[in-house]
């Protein structure tokens, strides 16, 4: 080839080459948002045309389902959110969990006999923790935002002023927890409006709740943790039976935190350290499952091989995680490969793992609440935020003049060691309560990133969070798009009790067989059970959204199990 030859080719190749497969968009090609209510995602969007980014429409979802979603997360509660910077690069992790007031010692949740007194742990004065919520809303706004924190609540604000029509599941929940909740004049006032008990299709207004939001919104952190709010929290509570102090509130703090960060298959997994358990579980289910191809395996040995990695690291989670700042926990250790490579070798391929050879008491399944969102915006910035009051409404109170219902999170400690909580999960020293301290977690909002694509995903469930997540990274792994992977059916197991349990059509009939004959226990629902228990519900609320860097298109999953979510892809904020 003579030289003019090779310098047209050395001109034409990179044109060549920009014409071949599309290189990976650089920037998103607008934003979308997912959330458990379609007022939290038009919140979002509103906020995101109106300028703001990612952050600030993370603001404005969380605000409106305080609003909204009472039954799920609130101000009176806490949250773990995860957010990228689209710009640096940079992943933080801020932990708005709640904290162990003073007084709240173990034995104040003790009866007579000794035993775990499961009304003081899950209803009531004593059960709450001091809320995070509020104080993360103003740190992400004040440090990540673009727009005032009053422009970011404002949806909020409205819709609390307002109101909005109480729909079938709140309705539901509020059934079941009245009996608690009609204890307290300050929750009667809210939910028994002249006191007739709210109803499904009725406009819920929440005035006092609107006030606090606007005390939030104008004076900052001191506008919830100290002054009018401060004084009618502590005030509701103490009338209540509890003992809470306004240094206590004043004192609560939001700390950032370094994510969890790990590799599976070509994606980098970022997601929640501790206090929450659910980074650590998910590095170790999928470092244990990564060498294996699970798609190409036959049904029951990939959900044999994945429920055996869930029973490893909810027997870690049990004896070893806690609050960081309080106890020192092996986390090097857990997160290794090496430690993974052990926990694998020791997984029979044709045997379940009886979870009494690895220790531990029976426990019992409970429903499960808490929300998640996620969004990416046009300047690639992300949110996978969960939070949440804990259980059904959290404690059932709402102290007089606020319009925040309290959390229950308390019942997150191990509050007596080995005894399990509402999820059926226990714990021993490591997360026992202490003035101050993060009740450990399962919240696991996460980041999957590959050359081709970026996710935020994460749901509600309690303990079974963490193994929807694991489910859904597995069904983006697989090549499942976001609305399959929020339709995903579910099966989960936490080492104790040793049951696998099952939502319809995540085990066919004949793998349940095999995974029988390999010694598990299945809770199948009962048109599935081929001699099973018998199971007949769904859980989660998965909500995610991706981007697509290939074909440069957003898409969002929200979980159909839930009517009143809504995923919303903008073209152009
Ligand atoms: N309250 C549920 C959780 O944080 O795991």
């Amino acid at each position: 080839m003579n030289r003019i030859a090779w310098l047209l080719l050395a001109f034409l190749l990179p044109l060549a080459a920009a014409a071949g497969p599309a290189a990976p968009a650089a920037h998103p090609p607008g934003a979308a948002v997912a959330s458990a209510h379609h007022l939290a995602t038009e919140a979002g969007i509103e906020i995101l045309r109106q300028g703001g980014n990612a952050f600030d429409a993370a603001v404005a979802v969380s605000g409106v389902l305080s609003v909204v979603e009472p039954i799920s997360s609130g101000l009176g509660g806490g949250g773990m959110w995860l957010l990228h910077d689209g710009k640096t690069g940079r992943d933080v992790f801020v932990d708005g969990r709640e904290t162990a007031p003073a007084a709240a010692t173990p034995d104040k949740f003790l009866d007579a006999r000794g035993d775990l007194d499961p009304q003081r742990a899950q209803n009531g004065p004593w059960s709450a923790g001091i809320p995070g919520l509020p104080a993360l809303l103003v740190h992400v706004a004040e440090k990540y935002g673009r727009l005032p924190l009053r422009q970011s609540l404002a949806p909020a604000i409205r819709i609390a002023r307002e109101g909005f029509p109480v729909y079938a599941r709140m309705a539901r929940g509020y059934a079941a927890k009245r009996q608690v909740m009609d204890r307290y004049p300050g929750t009667r006032a809210v939910f028994s409006p002249n006191g007739k008990p709210i109803r499904e299709g009725q406009v819920f207004r929440q005035p006092d709740l609107a006030a606090t939001l606007e005390r939030l919104a104008a004076q900052g952190f001191d506008g919830f943790y100290r002054g009018t709010t401060a004084r009618h929290l502590v005030a509701g509570v103490n009338a209540a039976g509890g003992q809470w102090t306004l240094d206590e509130l004043a004192g609560y703090r939001v700390r950032e935190r370094e994510p969890i960060h790990f590799r599976y298959h070509d994606w980098t997994i970022t997601t929640a350290p501790l206090p929450s358990s659910g980074g650590i579980a998910l590095a170790q289910m999928l470092q244990i499952l990564a060498p294996y191809d699970l798609e190409a395996m036959p049904e029951a040995e990939r959900v044999h091989m994945v429920v055996e990695s869930m029973r490893r690291a909810f027997r870690d989670r049990t004896f070893y995680l806690g609050d960081p700042d309080f106890v020192k926990i092996p986390q090097r250790l857990l997160l290794s490969p090496d430690y993974a490579a052990g926990l694998r070798a020791g997984i029979d391929p044709d045997k379940a793992t009886p979870s009494d050879l690895l220790s531990g008491q029976p426990t019992p399944l409970e429903d499960e609440e808490t929300t998640h969102f996620s969004i990416i915006d046009a300047d690639g910035n992300r949110v996978a935020a969960t939070q949440t009051v804990n259980l059904l409404f959290g404690s059932g109170l709402i102290p007089p003049g606020t319009g925040v219902l309290l959390n229950d999170e308390m019942d997150d400690f191990a509050l007596k060691p080995g005894t399990p909580n509402a999820f059926g999960v226990m714990g021993y020293e490591a997360n026992a309560p202490k003035p101050g301290k993060r009740m450990l977690s399962s919240m696991t909002p996460t980041f999957m990133e590959s050359r081709d694509k970026v996710v935020a995903l994460g749901t509600p469930g309690g303990s079974r969070i963490i193994t929807m997540v694991l489910l859904g990274i597995l069904g983006y792994d697989a090549g499942l798009d976001a609305q399959q992977v929020a339709a995903l059916p579910r099966y989960h197991h936490q080492w104790l009790p040793d049951v696998i349990d099952a939502e319809p059509g995540a085990i066919s009939a004949q793998a349940a067989q095999a995974l029988q004959a390999m010694g598990h226990r299945i809770d199948l629902p009962p048109d599935e059970a081929a001699g099973g228990r018998g199971s007949s519900h769904v859980w989660g609320n998965l909500q995610t959204v991706e981007w697509d860097r290939r074909a440069n298109a957003l898409r969002g999953g929200s979980d159909p199990r839930n009517p009143e979510g809504k995923a919303t892809v903008l073209a152009q904020p």
